[in-house]
């Protein structure tokens, strides 16, 4: 008998807070609730549609997951007792239809993760499509209004214009705020080349407003670690890499006395190694393989990895700064593709006493080519860098940036240009905070009476003046700056509890 929407939905409410069917791995009643389904479950039942995925990466290693075989499972859920039975789709679910149907529903999906961003069609990432994926949440009006309401300000251009989308427990980390207490922030760079692009700003600029909007600490984690383990670069190479990019991070603004900055090469010890140990004994090889696609080939640096992004999220990895409180709430502010971390952090936390980090995701800086594919630092004619001069600014706008304009100067006065495909016009988006001047823009370039030329005219001037004034600030931080901020010490904040 198949489960009614009733059932599936007080199942989709265990899997908010529970991995598994039963305790914390997976077993045979993950089995047999795995092999009732006929097909995925519907995704808008996040949390069960995530578990039937991730149950479903384990592929025929289901059939030996532990405990006794049997066909028949009876949970209690909502007050409720489900009887689950088995239905024969053993065959099926893994090799047959289904996985076939799996497999061409892959072929059409954005390939987004840590490493790779890749749309499926040229309008770029289908980003509603990805929360439904990944399980977060929509960042809405109400979402919106309370941001409004507790910080007495317009929430950040950002926020308003759609361009940080999703979020996990935000609403968490709002009433917190609501009832005067605090949480920290975290967030990182992986340092894999010297110079900084424009897009790895935008999960920095959204931190460095949500650090001055609620007066809290900061920790960022530059993962020069993980750059040796993915990258063919040297050890020392990545570890001075990050020291040339934490300059760039500092020159963002933020408050010295509330943030700190380490690099794993140099940090890794102490109560955050302890942490590390914990999350590693809680997480198979077989769930990293089902979260970021490992396989026996990977090295096995990458297998622990996860692991080290997971627990600056925990605020007993850092006492010098949180001392006897263990349980601060952490808020990441990372772009989409650092979410597979976090749910695996996620899943871990309360299985080790820990909190489940909240977070607010953002789309991806598009590259110059266009929004199929992010800004990335491997590819020099896609990006803008920190380091560009005002001239070179100029240069790659007006060669690469993908125009929606039309081919001729007639049939654009004719019929316009198209801004959602228009990289300038979704530069601008990102970088022009008068939103009076950026509606004119869209209105006037939609109708022809822009043409891409002005448009990239008005996109040089705000990312000229923009990069001059990072680098103006870069110029002044200094090694001992840099020491500062680096120097494991105590933060000065007060955590109300
Ligand atoms: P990394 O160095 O690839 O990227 C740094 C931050 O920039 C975001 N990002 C982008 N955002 C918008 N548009 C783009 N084109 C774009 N490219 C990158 C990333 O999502 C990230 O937030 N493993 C991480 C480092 C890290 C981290 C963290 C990041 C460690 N702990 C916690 C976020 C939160 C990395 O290699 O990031």
């Amino acid at each position: 008998m198949p489960l009614s929407r009733e059932e599936e939905e007080a199942l989709n409410d265990h899997f908010l807070v529970n991995s598994y069917v039963e305790g914390f791995t997976t077993s045979q009643a993950d089995a047999v609730l795995f092999y009732h389904f006929k097909s995925t479950p519907s995704q808008d039942l996040h949390n069960l549609h995530r578990w039937y995925k991730h149950i479903a990466s384990f592929g025929s290693d289901i059939s030996k997951f532990a405990g006794h075989k049997r066909n028949n499972l009876t949970l209690s859920l909502n007050g409720k007792k489900i009887t689950i039975a088995m239905e024969n789709n053993s065959e099926k679910q893994i090799n047959g239809e289904e996985g076939t149907e799996q497999q061409e529903q892959k072929t059409a999906e954005d390939i987004v993760d840590p490493w790779n961003v890749q749309a499926s069609s040229n309008k770029g990432i289908d980003y509603d499509k990805l929360i439904d994926r990944f399980g977060s949440s929509r960042i809405d009006d109400t979402l919106l209004e309370r941001f409004e309401k507790l910080t007495g300000q317009k929430p950040h251009h950002f926020l308003r214009r759609g361009i940080f989308f999703s979020h996990r427990d935000m609403h968490r980390i709002l009433n917190l705020i609501e009832a005067g207490k605090k949480f920290f922030l975290y967030t990182g760079r992986g340092p894999s080349s010297e110079a900084m692009h424009l897009g790895h700003l935008i999960p920095f600029l959204l931190t460095k407003w949500l650090q001055d909007a609620f007066d809290v600490p900061l920790i960022i984690q530059l993962t020069d670690d993980e750059k040796y383990l993915w990258k063919d670069l040297k050890l020392e190479q990545c570890n001075k890499l990050a020291y040339e990019n934490v300059k760039d991070i500092i020159a963002v603004g933020f408050d010295m006395n509330k943030t700190f900055i380490f690099s794993d090469i140099d940090f890794l010890g102490g109560e955050f190694y302890k942490n590390i140990l914990r999350v590693q004994k809680h997480v198979t090889f077989n769930q990293v393989k089902g979260i970021f696609g490992f396989d026996e080939s990977s090295n096995i640096g990458k297998i622990m990895f996860p692991a080290i992004q997971a627990v600056p999220s925990f605020s007993s990895s850092f006492p010098f700064i949180f001392g006897e409180k263990k349980d601060i709430p952490c808020l990441i502010p990372c772009a989409i593709d650092q979410d597979p971390y976090f749910r695996m952090t996620r899943d871990v936390a309360p299985r080790i006493g820990f909190q489940k980090p909240a977070l607010i995701h953002s789309t991806f800086f598009p590259a110059l080519q266009g929004a199929s594919s992010k800004m990335s630092s491997s590819d020099e004619n896609s990006s803008i860098f920190l380091t560009d001069t005002a001239n070179q600014i100029k240069k790659k706008i007006n060669k690469y940036a993908f125009s929606g304009g039309k081919d001729t100067l007639e049939e654009h006065r004719e019929l316009g240009g198209d801004c959602e495909i228009d990289v300038s016009y979704m530069y601008l988006k990102f970088f022009m905070e008068d939103d009076s001047r950026l509606e004119e823009i869209r209105q006037q370039y939609s109708s022809g009476k822009m043409l891409t030329g002005e448009l990239k005219a008005e996109l040089i001037k705000i990312l000229q003046k923009l990069i001059a004034e990072h680098q103006e600030r870069r110029k002044v931080v200094t090694d001992d700056t840099v020491k500062q901020y680096m120097t494991p010490r105590a933060l000065n904040f007060t955590i109300q509890k």
